[in-house]
This record gives C-alpha cells, structure tokens and sequence, in this order.
C-alpha cells in the first residue's frame, strides 16, 4: 500500500517564504470574485481582500443563503463597501437553496431570535449612508446568474475566493460550461475536511463531512467533475486558527483605522465561542482562504493532491482523499496493483466509491501556522 501511496501523490510543497502580497510583483492588481455566505468570517475575509486595492481588485460579490439571511447577508456587504469607499463593486444575491440548510446554532445568535449577521448590519460605522445610497451596487440578476456574466465579460482569466458552499460555482459551471470556466484562473474553496474530522453533526450522517461542502454536495459533485483548478482550504488547515479573545484585542491598538475596529467588532461576537464550545470554537475559516490568496507564503500547499467527493448517502459531502477510498475498499486492490501507479481514474475507482465522483487533482493548504497568520491579518487590516 505504502508504494502505492507514495507512487500516487507526487508530493510537491510550495512553500514560498516571499513575503510580498501575490500581486505586488505583477503590474497590474489580482483580480479577483468573492463568493460568500455572509457569516461573521466573510465580512472579515471581505474587509481583509478590500485592505489593498493596489493589489486586488474585487469584480463583484455574489452571495447564497447560506450561513445568514440572504437579505442581511447583501445589505451588510453592501454597507460595508460604501463605507468603505468602494462604490463599483456590484452585489448579487443567489437564488439557490442546499440540500441540507446551516444549523440554527450558526445563523442565529444563542437566543435564536436575530441572525448572527444582524449584529453586524446594526453597526453604526456602517450605517452612515441612506438606504438609497446603496442600491446602485445592489444586482438585480440572480448571483449564480451575475457569476456567470461577470466570468463571460472578462478578458483574462480572474480568480474566485469562494467561502460558502458551492452551489453558484457549480451552477456555472454545469449551465455556461467551457466558456465560463476557462474564465477561472483558480477557485480557492474553504471547504471539505480530507485527514480531519468533519463538522457536521446531522441525523443521518457519519459526520465525515464539512459544512460548506455539506449544505451543497451535489454542487461539490459539480466541481470535482469539472477541471477547473482547485486549491482547497480544508477543516484541516482552519483548525489551526481560532478567534479567540486574544487575537480581538490586538486590534485594540490600531483602533484608529476604520478597517481594524471593523474586523474586532465582527469577530467580537463570536469569541464567547472558545469558552462555550471549547472543543468547537469559531475559527478564522474564511479568512485564512483570503490570506492564502493574499499572501501565498503563509500557506503550506501540496500542489496535487488526489481526492474524490462524496454526492449522497451517508457520507454526502465528504471530500476524501483516493488513498482512502483503496483503504476502504479491498476488492479493488487486483485492478489497482497495475505497475505505474497514476491515478485512480479507472472503472476500479468507480466502482469503490459509492457515491462518489470520480478522483481528481487538487492543491491542499495543509498547513499554517497560527501566529503568523494572526500577524499578517493586523497588518493587513492596520489601513
Ligand atoms: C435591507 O436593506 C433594504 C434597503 O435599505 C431594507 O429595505 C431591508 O429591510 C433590509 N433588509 C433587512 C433584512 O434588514
Ligand atoms: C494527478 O496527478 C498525478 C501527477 O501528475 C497524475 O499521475 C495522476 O494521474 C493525476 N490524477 C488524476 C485523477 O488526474
């Protein structure tokens, strides 16, 4: 088996210990599309990629139902970008529904009357401006629409920071097809857990699953079989960067930019977190997708990696690595003992993974560490 293993994942680190952001060395700004899901972690992750327009110039944002309400979810985001002074970045709000809804525990605050995302509308820094001050940049077209026609009008490839599920991607992919997905340089996804523990705690799941690919996993489906590059950001990665009261109040210090009393106050509701669910804290998932985006060095990648996703049953939404799949399954092992080793593309695969899409490559972040991602966020945010 080792062999095997070994033959099958040709292991390339891209450790890069530039700290330069991506751009900086190109002339022009990284372009870039956010697909969120409006949970605390995505305004962060939003104020962390309008920090440096120099670098990173953000298209649009289109948005799902997914972690919020959808309409808070568009009228913070909106909120935000005025405050902000960024007035041509265009919002869409997604018409598409998962399979299987976010736990209440997520979307509403503890009493379950408000939705998490409402105490970030109510902010006053935000709520500077008339409500009609905003509708310009509000998108009538249905997000997983507005994707589409932003990827189609671009003349260059853009990249898509995706931080909720994948349903608006895979919508695009699957209706406009080529034309749209060869507008995609690379889609950086939090999503799926691969040598880590799931989060999904459900009736009828094995809990193998992460949320985002969870709430979705006929979307993850869609994507595993398309060859648009992925990079995924895994529970195994996030798990290593909990908000905690700590990182907080180091933005007590920097109080003087708009950007870093933003971000403390969205991740001050969520430390009560790490005291009341210590073994399940908030973590900075979304946000470390964006750093790994901005800043590529504070990201530990293996570049190809080959995994398969779960569509239904009681994994639904499990994205695993294909070694496992061989583990799991012995009546494999006559086919697979071919000499070579590369891939598990065949009729074997298929036949093991119940459920399953067929393998495919991807690049993993595996790793981070903490202190340095803690680190590059406040200096980031310190605008
Ligand atoms: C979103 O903003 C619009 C326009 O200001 C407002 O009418 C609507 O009530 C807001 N939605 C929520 C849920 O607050
Ligand atoms: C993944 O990449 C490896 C190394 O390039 C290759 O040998 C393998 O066939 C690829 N797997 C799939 C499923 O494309």
């Amino acid at each position: 088996m080792a062999t095997v293993r070994y033959r099958a994942i040709a292991f390339v680190a891209a450790l890069m210990f530039s700290m330069d952001w991506i751009a900086r060395a190109e002339a022009e700004p990284l372009k870039i599309i956010f697909d969120h899901d409006g949970g605390i972690d995505d305004f962060v992750t939003l104020l962390l990629l309008l920090s440096r327009p120099a670098d990173v110039k953000l298209l649009g944002i289109t948005i799902l139902d997914a972690d919020c309400k959808i309409d808070l979810a568009v009228n913070t985001t909106l909120k935000i970008l005025y405050t902000l002074g960024f007035r041509d970045v265009p919002v869409a709000a997604s018409s598409l529904q998962g399979a299987n809804p976010f736990p209440e525990l997520w979307r509403w605050s503890p009493l379950r009357r408000v939705p998490y995302c409402r105490t970030v509308d109510v902010q006053p820094l935000i709520n500077g401006m008339r409500p009609e001050e905003l509708e310009p940049q509000r998108v009538k077209t249905p997000g997983e629409d507005f994707l589409a026609e932003l990827l189609l009008a671009q003349p260059e490839p853009v990249t898509l920071v995706s931080t909720g599920p994948l349903s608006n991607v895979a919508h695009v992919l699957t209706r406009y097809g080529e034309a749209a997905a060869s507008k995609i340089k690379k889609i950086y996804w939090m999503g799926g857990a691969l040598r880590a523990h799931g989060n999904v705690v459900a009736p009828g799941h094995d809990g193998t699953a992460e949320w985002n690919a969870y709430w979705d996993p006929e979307a993850v489906g869609a994507v595993w079989r398309s060859r648009v590059p992925l990079v995924l950001v895994p529970l195994d990665a996030t798990n290593a960067v909990p908000v905690t009261p700590d990182l907080v109040y180091r933005f007590g210090p920097q109080s003087d930019s708009r950007y870093s009393v933003l971000a403390g106050i969205i991740w001050s509701k969520v430390i009560s977190w790490v005291y009341e669910r210590p073994h399940e804290p908030y973590y900075a998932w979304d946000t470390l997708t964006a750093a790994c985006v901005l800043r590529p060095g504070l990201c530990e990648v293996e570049e190809t990696v080959e995994t398969y996703a779960v569509t239904e049953g009681r994994s639904q939404g499990r994205t695993a690595l294909a070694d496992d799949a061989d583990e799991d399954a012995g009546t494999c092992r006559p086919e697979e003992g071919a000499e070579g080793g590369s891939g598990r593309g065949g009729a074997c695969s298929a036949a093991v993974l119940r459920g399953g899409t067929p393998p495919r490559n991807v690049s993993v972040v595996w790793r981070v560490e903490a202190e340095a991602f803690y680190a590059f966020v406040l200096e980031a945010l310190r605008v």
